[in-house]
């Protein structure tokens, strides 16, 4: 930083920016801090910058130049600079602005990835995985999509060259008072294993739009041209070898919300005819009629008014006719001409308004966009469920709950989660509306079920459990192709059972898509690797950088590269305290301090006491194992167990009151599968040798099925917890479990982490 400093320039600059993110400073804030640093620094050979300019020119990517392209924002035309004034001004008033896409280079991106030995060297992941069961779908690789490729050659074994990419897409609000929103342009590898393939550091970025709603044509175009030469090859220079070498990608795959989607298709809405993007069911409007009482200023002539509206429902048809890639196109460039003719901006053909580029972009654009669980089965099914059984709105239907709410929420409120939910659960009446996407989503797999038990109709009950039970099979890690045929049965039917318990007029587009869920499944793996959820934190870290309108192309320009390249700068690190001081600033919650390693993926946390005499289960437990105290060893205890992603914490740990993480599933004598508490953790060793051993101690539990009316719910057991206590060795544990007690009865829910 200056002559004889204890800091480099380069850790000064990544701790400040860890700082700058975690506090969310702005422009001002950030030049003001960096002055406030410097004035405690020598002025001699001083590197330090005091600009936020420098300070965004420190960490950029100086190879990689940016692209602007700017856009009228009244009429979309291009425009060659920002100042330009539009070739149709005289066509329209108004000269509100303009838009801005900023591109980012994706090759050299891509070049700089497959130079990482982390990133290249993790492409061979498909070849190396453990699969639970071979003939299940674990993965994007299962899906048809994947199977064709490799059956057409494109991937090989031995060099992990070619790759496939999934592409991101959403809208993100900006300053309240303007319409502007932010729509940054992802692509992330799916021959990086799960753990690596959406983390910053491999995230590309496209680019990113600034302006009203964008055009599909708008934002994709500019990619359109890289994207093919990155499908016909392009070259790269692999860390195992100074040769370079020929990569290839393609874009198998999409997931986006669904205004998103039809944005990204170029079509013309989810909510009216021709909706949706995988089949061509028409739909139809339905009347709502409102009565309204309105009270008068002398409150006797109280009139009754009545308001219709309409919406657009898909009602349950058994017959759906799919869309392909290829009629998709066709039908835009049909839309098109005929556009020229009538001069309507509503006309479409069956929904497709014009071509979009995306079907030039991806493989297949219609088996390849992903149905999202984020956006179409938490904040659309579960959500709309959720207020059509407790909203005011609605109580005087029959399906309505709405009397039972408060015990419903005091029945959500006793529940102990595990951590590995990172939230809890708010309550219903007062704050569904601050509900986050994982909220709906524990909701819907783990609690609703117990909670609505007694509650709701076991008619209405039996048709819940059925959507359930087939959204957790979607979304588990490794799905039976039987399991896939009878989804698609049991969706089928909750979809044509809905229109009749809840009412046509709710046959919405979220509730359409149930019956192509399977289809997506089929095509792309597991609902989980195509998600919409990794990508919630990165726009919200783009959003954190961008300060006021001025500027606004450089500062995502900056933004992208900051993003980017800080993980690239903290691995760098020469110094171990400025590394934790990142560390603790961008991962406040993820701090654990290992007391001892166990092995390559297990070591305990907390600190080591002797095993307490009260403990005289522990003791018998033990002893079945022939462990006895004072008899050559000394026994101590722990409280909490960190193994892979898993924190178990033992129900003798006594401040977390408000989280269950001690139920779990364990090997007994090495083969039969058993669920229990783990009680405490012991660390035997001898005294004679170095040998230490771990175990739990597990109070056994004891499931039976979990039934309502006539249906099973496959994901939820009963449970109870008996007498017995047993000892096993820590490598025995097997998951943690959600736990749900409801008055007095328990239950366990398979995980779906
Ligand atoms: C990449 O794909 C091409 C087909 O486009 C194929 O000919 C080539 O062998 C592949 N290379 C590797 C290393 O898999
Ligand atoms: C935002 O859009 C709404 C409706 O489209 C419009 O009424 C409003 O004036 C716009 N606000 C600004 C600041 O442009
Ligand atoms: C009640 O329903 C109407 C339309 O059906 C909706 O616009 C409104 O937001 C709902 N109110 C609540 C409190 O959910
Ligand atoms: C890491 O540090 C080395 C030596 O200080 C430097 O040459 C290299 O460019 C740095 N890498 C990154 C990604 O900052």
């Amino acid at each position: 930083m200056y002559e004889g400093a204890p800091i480099s320039i380069g850790d000064s600059m990544a701790a400040i920016l860890s700082y700058v993110i975690r506090h969310e400073l702005d422009g001002k804030q950030i030049v003001d801090l960096m002055q406030l640093v410097n004035l405690h620094c020598k002025s001699e050979k001083n590197e330090m910058k005091t600009s936020l300019y420098f300070f965004k020119k420190y960490f950029s990517c100086l190879d990689c130049p940016v692209i602007y392209h700017y856009y009228c924002s009244s009429c979309y035309a291009n425009l060659k600079e920002k100042k330009s004034q539009c070739p149709n001004a005289e066509l329209h008033t108004s000269t509100s602005g303009t838009c801005i896409f900023v591109e980012l280079p994706l090759i050299p991106q891509l070049q700089s990835l497959f130079t990482q030995e982390e990133f290249y060297s993790n492409l061979n992941y498909k070849h190396t995985r453990n699969k639970v069961c071979q003939e299940n779908l674990e993965d994007i690789y299962d899906g048809q999509i994947y199977k064709e490729l490799e059956s057409n050659g494109f991937f090989s074994k031995d060099k992990p060259l070619n790759f496939s990419l999934i592409m991101n897409t959403d809208g993100v609000p900006v300053f309240k008072s303007t319409n502007k929103s932010l729509w940054p342009v992802f692509f992330n590898v799916n021959e990086l294993p799960p753990h690596l393939r959406f983390k910053k550091e491999y995230t590309l970025i496209g680019g990113i739009w600034f302006g009203g709603k964008p055009y599909a044509n708008l934002i994709l175009e500019p990619l359109l041209k890289p994207l093919k030469t990155i499908e016909s090859g392009f070259a790269v220079t692999p860390p195992t070898s100074e040769k370079s070498a020929i990569a290839k990608g393609v874009v198998i795959a999409a997931t986006t919300d669904l205004p998103a989607k039809v944005m990204i298709c170029g079509m013309a809405s989810y909510s009216g005819a021709f909706g949706c993007q995988i089949c061509k069911l028409e739909g139809g409007s339905v009347k709502i009629i409102k009565k309204k009482k309105i009270v008068g200023a002398q409150k006797k002539n109280t009139e009754e008014v009545t308001k219709t509206s309409s919406v657009w429902v898909y009602r349950f048809t058994d017959d759906l006719e799919l869309r392909s890639h290829s009629e998709t196109i066709q039908l835009g460039i049909q839309a098109q001409r005929v556009l020229q003719e009538t001069n309507d901006p509503k006309t479409n053909i069956l929904g497709v308004k014009y071509p979009s580029a995306f079907f030039k972009i991806m493989y297949d654009g219609i088996r390849g966009f992903a149905i999202d669980d984020l956006h179409t089965m938490y904040l659309g099914v579960t959500k709309t469920l959720i207020r059509l059984l407790f909203d005011s709105n609605h109580s005087t239907e029959v399906f309505s709950l709405r009397k039972y709410l408060s015990l419903v929420d005091q029945r959500l409120m006793a529940i102990q989660l595990p951590n590995f939910l990172e939230r809890g659960v708010k309550k219903i009446e007062t704050d569904i509306a601050f509900w986050k996407g994982t909220e709906f989503q524990t909701w819907a797999h783990y609690l609703s079920i117990p909670i609505l038990d007694g509650i709701m109709s076991e008619r209405y009950l039996e048709h819940y459990v059925d959507l359930i039970s087939c959204i957790h099979i979607l979304q588990s890690s490794s799905i039976p192709p039987e399991a896939l045929l009878s989804c698609d049965k049991t969706l089928t039917n909750f979809v044509k059972n809905f229109e009749v318990l809840y009412g046509t007029r709710y046959m919405t587009m979220v509730f359409h898509l149930l019956r192509h869920m399977v289809f997506v499944v089929d095509n792309l793996g597991p609902m989980r690797h195509t998600s919409c959820f990794p990508y919630e934190n990165l726009n919200g870290d783009i959003l954190k950088m961008i300060h006021g309108t001025r500027y606004v192309e450089t500062q995502l320009a900056s933004a992208c590269f900051l993003i980017k390249q800080l993980p690239k700068s903290l691995e760098n690190l020469s110094s171990q305290h400025v590394r934790e001081f990142c560390n603790k600033l961008l991962h406040p919650s993820l701090r654990l301090k290992k007391l001892e390693s166990i092995d390559s993926s297990m070591f305990s946390v907390g600190t080591y006491k002797l095993l307490s005499s009260q403990c005289q289960y522990a003791y018998d437990a033990l002893a079945q194992l022939g462990i006895q105290k004072g008899v050559g060893c000394t026994i101590q205890s722990f409280l909490k167990l960190k193994k892979g992603k898993l924190l178990f914490v033992s129900r003798s740990y006594l401040r977390s009151v408000r989280t269950n993480s001690f139920t779990c599933t364990f090997l007994l004598d090495n083969d039969t599968l058993r669920y229990g508490a783990i009680d405490i953790f012991v660390k035997v060793s001898s005294n004679f040798s170095t040998e230490v051993r771990f175990f739990a101690i597990i109070q056994l539990g004891v499931v039976l099925p979990y039934v309502i009316g006539k249906k099973q719910v496959p994901h939820i057991s009963r449970y109870s917890l008996s007498k017995d206590y047993v000892a096993i060795p820590i490598n025995q544990l097997r998951d943690m479990l959600v736990c749900v007690q409801v008055g007095d009865k328990f239950f366990v829910c398979q995980p779906i982490y």
